[in-house]
């Protein structure tokens, strides 16, 4: 990549460094976006990725997946150097990658709610109080059953057990939580277990 690469593009140079840090951390966030889509039922799968990157986590689940044609839905990215990438990993597949503002409601028209939402590379870069605003907006983003796939970083004051409390006051059940001895990340799974309100 040249010099002129913005930081957000240089960010994803690791995945391509076998054994690194992110080349681990794709492999596992891969795998759930690929079971979340298996877990859902017949008919299309809608995705949708909040700040998308390059995209490799999805187009890594679509690969040889068998409900691939399924699988319809936004990856929105702000970076256009990242989006270019990212339509070209997805050519052919019923995504679409947008150049926008994850973080607006507008992003993400049409495609709500989604049964699958990625929300990776976003919680080690935002407030704490944003994270759980994000958190509880997710609910209003998903159908019920839906799985959200989302990523934190676990170095000094690590935050991922109060995120996971979020999910669960969010009324989200925990499906996995990622967290290997020897790197300082977490995957976390979450799947969307309750309706907004009961009548009681
Ligand atoms: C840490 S990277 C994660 C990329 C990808 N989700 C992944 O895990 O491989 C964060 C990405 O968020 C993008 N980004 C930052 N602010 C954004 C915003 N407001 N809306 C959409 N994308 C944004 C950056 O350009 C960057 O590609």
């Amino acid at each position: 990549m040249g010099s002129a690469a913005s930081h957000w593009v240089r960010w994803h140079d690791d995945y391509d460094q076998p054994g690194s840090f992110l080349a681990q951390r794709l492999r596992l966030v891969t795998g759930h976006v690929a079971a979340a889509i298996a877990a859902r039922p017949a008919g299309p799968v809608r995705l949708v990725s909040m700040c998308a990157g390059q995209g490799r986590d999805v187009a890594g689940a679509l690969d040889g997946h068998p409900r691939r044609g399924d699988v319809v839905g936004r990856l929105v990215e702000l970076d256009p150097a990242n989006v270019a990438d990212a339509r070209e990993r997805l050519a052919g597949s019923g995504l679409e990658v947008v150049e926008g503002d994850a973080g607006t409601a507008a992003a993400y028209a049409g495609f709500l709610p989604a049964d699958v939402l990625l929300v990776c590379g976003v919680f080690g870069n935002v407030s704490e109080r944003d994270i759980r605003r994000t958190v509880s907006a997710l609910p209003g983003m998903c159908l019920p059953g839906a799985r959200v796939i989302w990523t934190r970083h676990r170095r000094s004051g690590d935050l991922t057990p109060t995120i996971r409390a979020w999910f669960a006051e969010a009324g989200f059940r925990e499906v996995a939580f990622d967290a290997p001895e020897h790197m300082e990340i977490g995957v976390g799974v979450h799947e969307l277990a309750e309706p907004l309100f009961t009548f009681v």
